[in-house]
């Protein structure tokens, strides 16, 4: 079984990014520069927007928190939206989801300017992805990609099955897989909440992305010898031994299901910070075409 090891491989992403910052320094132009705007106080979002932040100033980037209280109204995160849009220092931006129920998202995801959408939400983005056009790929299945990549893990011809359908990783991640090309080249199952007899399909895969968000729901006896494993599972669960007071579980039963694995990814060290590495290279990205 080997690890695929997403703390080490998003460090090595990092420093080549970091590499490049170097050199557009030197060359006196311009750094990227992310912004990522957070509505309310959720504390999870809170963290991953810090992460993001301190990873913006671990390579070399500039970076701009915008914090906006739980009870803003759709129309001022519309105006917020409209200012970084026209702010041209700002070469990229994402807004944190969720956001709070008096905003309607598909709204909010719609007034990005497609060319600053580092998170590749936008429905022209997304469109363009799934028809083989070059663009911004979110970042979690971005990140997927490019561990399957960097380890050499074998997509053509594989069934990959994908569990669960979110517009964030599970939908992206299922259209990516069957593309042409590699990683890609796969036969592609998306299964969710409605999908009769998962054990009979995750049974059959050679490749399983589970995106749930359920706690040690893939177990050894769902999966056959040899499969490849990436959970993108991060859910919180009450423990009262840690300092924090909860520890981050993945979606698949590790333990059990890492002895039948031929690769497989840790909750947290695995997709988590795959995600992070990935948003900085389409910010990155952002800027160099914007040049
Ligand atoms: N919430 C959970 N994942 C993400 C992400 O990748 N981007 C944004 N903006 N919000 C998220």
């Amino acid at each position: 079984m080997t690890l695929l090891d997403g703390k080490k491989v998003s460090n090595d992403i990092k420093d080549e990014i970091t590499e490049q910052v170097r050199k557009m320094k030197a060359k006196g132009e311009k750094v990227p520069h992310l912004a990522a705007v957070i509505v309310g106080n959720d504390g999870a979002s809170l963290t991953y927007v810090g992460s993001k932040v301190r990873a913006c100033e671990r390579v070399g980037f500039e970076s701009t928190m915008v914090r906006m209280s739980n009870t803003t109204s759709e129309i001022e995160l519309l105006d917020q939206i409209e200012e970084l849009n026209q702010n041209d220092d700002i070469d990229g931006f994402i807004i944190q989801l969720p956001l709070p129920p008096q905003i309607n998202t598909q709204k909010v995801l719609m007034a990005v300017d497609p060319s600053k959408d580092v998170d590749g939400f936008h429905p022209e983005n997304f469109g363009k992805m799934a028809l083989d056009m070059s663009t911004f790929i979110p970042a979690t299945p971005f990140g997927i990609l490019e561990l399957l990549d960097r380890y050499g893990v074998e997509t053509n011809g594989k069934h990959t099955v994908v569990i669960g359908r979110s517009h964030i990783v599970g939908r992206p991640m299922s259209i990516l897989m069957g593309r042409k090309g590699f990683p890609g080249n796969s036969t592609v199952t998306l299964t969710h909440s409605h999908t009769k007899n998962i054990t009979q399909i995750t049974s059959q895969a050679d490749i399983i992305i589970s995106a749930l968000g359920v706690p040690n729901f893939l177990k050894a006896e769902m999966v056959k010898d040899d499969v490849v494993i990436i959970d993108v599972g991060i859910t919180r669960v009450p423990d009262e031994s840690s300092p924090k007071g909860y520890r981050i579980t993945g979606d698949v039963d590790f333990e059990n299901v890492s002895k039948k694995a031929s690769f497989i990814t840790p909750v947290p060290g695995g997709v988590g910070p795959m995600t992070i590495a990935m948003l900085l290279k389409n910010t990155l990205l952002a800027r160099e075409q914007r040049m």
